[in-house]
């Protein structure tokens, strides 16, 4: 099969710089969506048709499988598939879909496929409550499909017809070339329509059958971005029933955004306004407090995350403590039992077994050991304003309060440091270390008080 995506539109009614069919829906482009089902139904080729100035469009879901036709003026579907023609493979059939469609499943094009079997023209219908602004499924008597009719072609008669066309269709593709090629524009809109080979298939011989989706909101195009905030939300609300289903407990089912792909182990726990984004994947017994953001990472089973927390990048182990408000940047590598409190940022640094920094720190480029407790105010000063340097801190080491690391810098095992040390030199195995300082009491001093003016 060939599949044609028409995304030729300019999207006027967006309001944006940025082509209608890369607005994203759950992180990723509408299009991406689109061509992800596509994909799902293994085309031999797959042409999107993109419009003047669609270099954006090409290099947003360029890949070696996805072709590309050029519509260089939009004069209506017809037109549009007509470009694409060249690259379609004449000896199976067409599916042509659009790229402001997103959430069309892939059961539904399966079930229309299906039913065009065997060289039958097809049309994805739906009945409406309200019709108007689609084209209208005319049928005869016996109840044969015979023509569609666009809205503002439409007779009063034809206007209460509630069967519309979805846009989505199966057609043979040998025939495709002729009957595009005799289309006419003269109706209200001057536009090549391909709602108007259904008439050309039926003179040909042609059966025209009629398939629909399971829900209705498959069919819903992206024109405005009051329509693109409605379609983000029946995604969610479909990705959170999935989570539900798979016996994820959410603590409000519309205060969830997944924007890629979530996988949970058994009985995990999230709770509100919680954003996942790219790949993450939660184990078996994870809780997730309210207002967290976590983007391609891995937890492992029993973690607990706090509220306000941030991950991107980070690879967490087993029974790990997070948060509340902490933040872990890419290259973070908690191992199993750790904790990292509020106001502890880590980058590309790895926690050991154990280990604890819980409050107010900052660990960059670092390699902690096992068991090790990292005083509130520890800083790792990793940046000499021209390069980053690693510290390593090894099992057991107890870091006091407020201590800097001037990496590169290595501290021994069993190390203790006193609380305010600066680290400057590397330490051995199992001594105290601290700064010599001297701690002066003065008597006889006074506060300067405030001038009068
Ligand atoms: C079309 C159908 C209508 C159907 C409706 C469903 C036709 C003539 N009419 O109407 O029966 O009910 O979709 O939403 O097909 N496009 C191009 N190049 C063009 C014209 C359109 O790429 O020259 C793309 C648009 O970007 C859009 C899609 O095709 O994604 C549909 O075009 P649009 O003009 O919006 O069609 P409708 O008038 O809505
Ligand atoms: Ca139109």
């Amino acid at each position: 099969m060939n599949i044609v995506i028409l995304a030729a539109g300019t999207g006027k009614r967006m309001r944006s710089a940025l082509p209608k069919v890369l607005h994203p829906l759950a992180g990723r482009p509408l299009l991406s969506h689109v061509i992800d089902t596509a994909r799902t139904l293994k085309p031999t080729r797959l042409v999107v048709v993109v419009g003047h100035g669609g270099e954006a469009v090409r290099a947003a879901v360029a890949a070696p499988d996805v072709l590309f036709a050029v519509q260089e003026q939009q004069l209506g579907t017809g037109h549009a598939v007509q470009q694409a023609l060249p690259l379609l493979d004449p000896m199976v059939s067409t599916l042509v879909l659009y790229g402001d469609v997103p959430l069309t499943r892939a059961s539904t094009l399966k079930r229309l496929v299906d039913s065009a079997a065997e060289g039958c023209y097809g049309v994805l219908t739906v009945t409406l409550d309200d019709p108007s602004g689609y084209g209208r499924i005319v049928r005869d008597q016996t109840g044969c499909v015979v023509r569609i009719v666009e809205q503002k072609d439409a007779t009063p008669e034809q206007l209460r017809i509630a069967e519309i066309n979805t846009g989505i269709v199966v057609t043979p593709t040998a025939q495709l070339g002729m009957w595009l090629a005799s289309l006419k524009n003269d109706n209200a809109q001057g536009e090549f329509y391909l709602t108007d080979v259904v008439e050309r298939a039926i003179e040909a011989g042609f059966e025209v059958v009629t398939a629909q989706p399971d829900e209705e909101w498959e069919t819903l195009g992206v024109n405005s971005k009051q329509q693109l905030a409605e379609l983000e939300r029946i995604h969610q609300h479909n990705v959170a029933d999935d989570l539900l289903a798979a016996g994820v407990t959410l603590a409000d089912p519309a205060r969830i955004d997944v924007r890629g792909t979530l996988e949970c182990g058994r009985d995990v726990s999230i709770d509100v306004n919680c954003v996942f984004e790219g790949r993450v994947t939660l184990a078996d017994n994870v809780t997730i407090g309210p207002n967290c953001v976590i983007r391609d990472a891995t937890l492992g089973a029993g973690t607990r995350v706090e509220a306000f927390t941030h991950i991107e990048g980070a690879e967490i182990g087993a029974n790990v403590g997070l948060g509340p408000y902490a933040r872990l940047r890419p290259g973070a590598s908690l191992q199993d039992e750790s904790h990292v409190g509020n106001f502890v940022e880590v980058k590309n640094a790895v926690i050991g077994h154990g280990s604890k920094a819980g409050h107010l720190t900052y660990i960059g480029d670092a390699d902690v050991g096992a068991r090790v407790n990292i005083g509130a105010g520890t800083i790792t000063c990793n940046y000499d304003g021209a390069n980053k340097h690693r510290t390593i801190i090894e099992d057991d080491v107890f870091v006091g309060s407020d201590t800097q690391f001037v990496a590169p810098v290595r501290v021994g095992r069993g190390v203790t440091i006193a609380a305010g040390t600066t680290i400057w030199k590397d330490v051995a195995e199992n001594v105290l270390v601290l700064n010599d300082k001297t701690q002066t009491s003065k008597t006889g001093f006074v506060r300067p008080t405030k001038k009068k003016s």
